[in-house]
């Protein structure tokens, strides 16, 4: 028998006098695994901020456990069994990791000493279960993203919780870690515990889920079990109309090459990397975790410094030694994880999309401001970058419409190859359609376009080229007309590779 642990009814939201939720309702079962999906800015991860006490509602009646509360601060919601894993990751860089898991609610001895030793267990103890093997006494700060991410999950698995809020948990995650979180969610579903989970990953969505809710622009549109839904009737609810997973093509330019890499070797990350990429080209590089392929990158965009081999920029050899050569040379490079790498959250919207492309905007030295509110107001209706003012601060937009803004950013700046790491982050089905079309038209303009993605039907439905790798070596390069999935995962597990493609 079905049990509802929570009801959130008619709930509504406003900032700044702009209502962002209209009377939405949520229902959530015990022991169940229940999708919050929409696009970008459609109010997601609102409705959780108010569940988890972060933001107050206008108006709207929360019931939890049979009980009407009001959950007035984060300690209510935590008190009350749920736990909240955040959108953005939170985690104190300067920290330890055991100090990041028990930040707030320290473990003391008997005799009231802080009780790090117990703390190290736990942390050690709920990781594991995520199959993570970490040092408790690791700082954060130099850890790779997924870890970060990890942390935070442990985070919320560390409290005896009756519902977990999942925002966006496996942005950074690798399939592996991907795999490990869904059979703990399982399990914990098993034990009755239930989650709320915020996906722009639909097959995550169908893999894991059992009912969904679906909002648009703050109202409730649709909600149901999972089984009687497929993808495309998923992306159709969330964007009002039907969604396009046709393959992108645009008229070839040139053709002559304007990267050539050879022989390209860094010690313990890549070796023997050979390719190149011609004007007007869509070049993919794809792989598993540890392929090397954002190191690589690093390294020919000049933030890596120790490699040997030659990199030509039109024909012409060049070192690369820091990312402001690279620039020089007419190289852009849009790295992944946004909140740590590519926005600048004390800046305006307007500020961070015009910061690689500044000189775009200048007149006389001063920023022309008409030309940028020009470019923003353009690529705003282009990209559906939902904000109202573009000089509110970036961070008070929605996950994925940052994300907009950092693509925007760099569709405007000029240079003849340009480097995406992971461009569709946190972006809803729909508007990744936008940004493959912009990224379409800027290899029809003669730009050499490199797309790095773990995504294979991303990869598939953009790169003309694709280049899959392995432990740091290219394994495997084809056309995407003799490419599908099942052939990129032989390779990107190295349990094929052809003569032909080592170099
Ligand atoms: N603190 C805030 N101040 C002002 N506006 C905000 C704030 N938080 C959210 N908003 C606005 O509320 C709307 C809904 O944002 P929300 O973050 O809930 O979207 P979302 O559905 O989670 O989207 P995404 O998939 O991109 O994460 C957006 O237009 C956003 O700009
Ligand atoms: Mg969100």
């Amino acid at each position: 028998m079905t049990q509802t642990i929570l009801e959130m009814k008619d709930i509504k939201k406003s900032f700044n006098q702009v209502q962002v939720l209209h009377g939405v309702d949520l229902t959530l079962n015990k022991g169940e695994i229940h999708a919050l999906l929409g696009e970008n800015g459609a109010g997601k991860s609102t409705l959780m901020n108010i569940l988890g006490g972060v933001h107050q509602p206008e108006s709207g009646v929360i019931t939890l456990d049979g009980k009407e509360i009001k959950i007035d601060n984060p300690r209510i919601s935590q008190e009350n069994g749920v736990s909240f894993i955040h959108q953005e990751l939170n985690v104190v860089t300067d920290l330890t990791v055991y100090e990041n898991m028990f930040l707030g609610s320290e473990l003391r001895n008997k005799w009231g000493m802080i009780d790090v030793k117990e703390m190290c267990r736990q942390t050690s103890e709920v990781l594991s279960k995520l199959g993570v093997d970490l040092d408790p006494k690791k700082i954060v700060r130099d850890l790779d993203t997924s870890y970060k991410q990890m942390i935070e999950i442990a985070k919320a698995l560390l409290r005896d919780s009756k519902i977990i809020i999942m925002d966006e948990p496996t942005t950074s995650l690798t399939d592996n870690e991907v795999d490990r979180l869904f059979e703990l969610m399982r399990s914990l579903k098993q034990s009755g515990v239930s989650i709320i989970y915020i996906s722009h990953k639909l097959k995550e969505i169908q893999a894991v889920c059992d009912r969904y809710t679906v909002l648009r622009d703050g109202h409730l549109v649709g909600n149901g079990d999972i089984k009687d839904v497929d993808l495309a009737g998923i992306a159709q609810l969330m964007v009002g109309k039907s969604v396009s997973t046709e393959a992108f093509y645009h008229e070839k330019s040139s053709g002559e090459p304007v990267l050539t890499v050879k022989n390209l070797t860094s010690e313990g990350l890549f070796k023997g990397i050979h390719f190149s990429v011609a004007k007007g080209e869509v070049v993919g590089f794809t792989g598993l975790a540890g392929d090397g392929r954002t190191e690589l990158f690093e390294s020919i965009f000049g933030f890596r410094k120790k490699y040997s081999g030659v990199i030509e920029v039109n024909g012409t050899p060049i070192k690369i030694n820091h990312p402001i050569k690279a620039v020089k040379a007419g190289i852009g490079f849009v790295p992944k994880n946004r909140k740590e790498n590519a926005i600048i959250k004390d800046l305006s919207v307007i500020e961070n999309m015009s910061l690689s492309s500044i000189k775009n905007f200048e007149k006389n030295g001063l920023i022309h401001s008409k030309r940028e509110q020009e470019k923003f107001q353009q690529y705003k209706d282009q990209l559906n970058i939902k904000v109202h003012d573009p000089n509110v601060k970036i961070d008070t937009l929605s996950g994925g419409n940052q994300q907009k803004v950092v693509i925007a950013k760099w569709l405007e700046a000029d240079g003849d190859i340009i480097i995406f790491d992971n461009p569709t982050q946190g972006i809803d089905v729909g508007a990744k359609n936008e940004i493959y079309q912009h990224i379409m038209n800027l290899a029809e303009q003669g730009k050499g376009i490199i797309i790095l993605s773990s995504e294979a039907p991303e990869i598939l439905r953009v790169c003309e080229r694709i280049n899959i790798m392995f432990q740091g070596e290219i394994t495997g390069r084809f056309s995407r007309e003799e490419l599908t999935e099942e052939i990129i995962m032989e390779y990107a597990t190295g349990s094929k590779r052809e003569a032909k493609n080592i170099g």
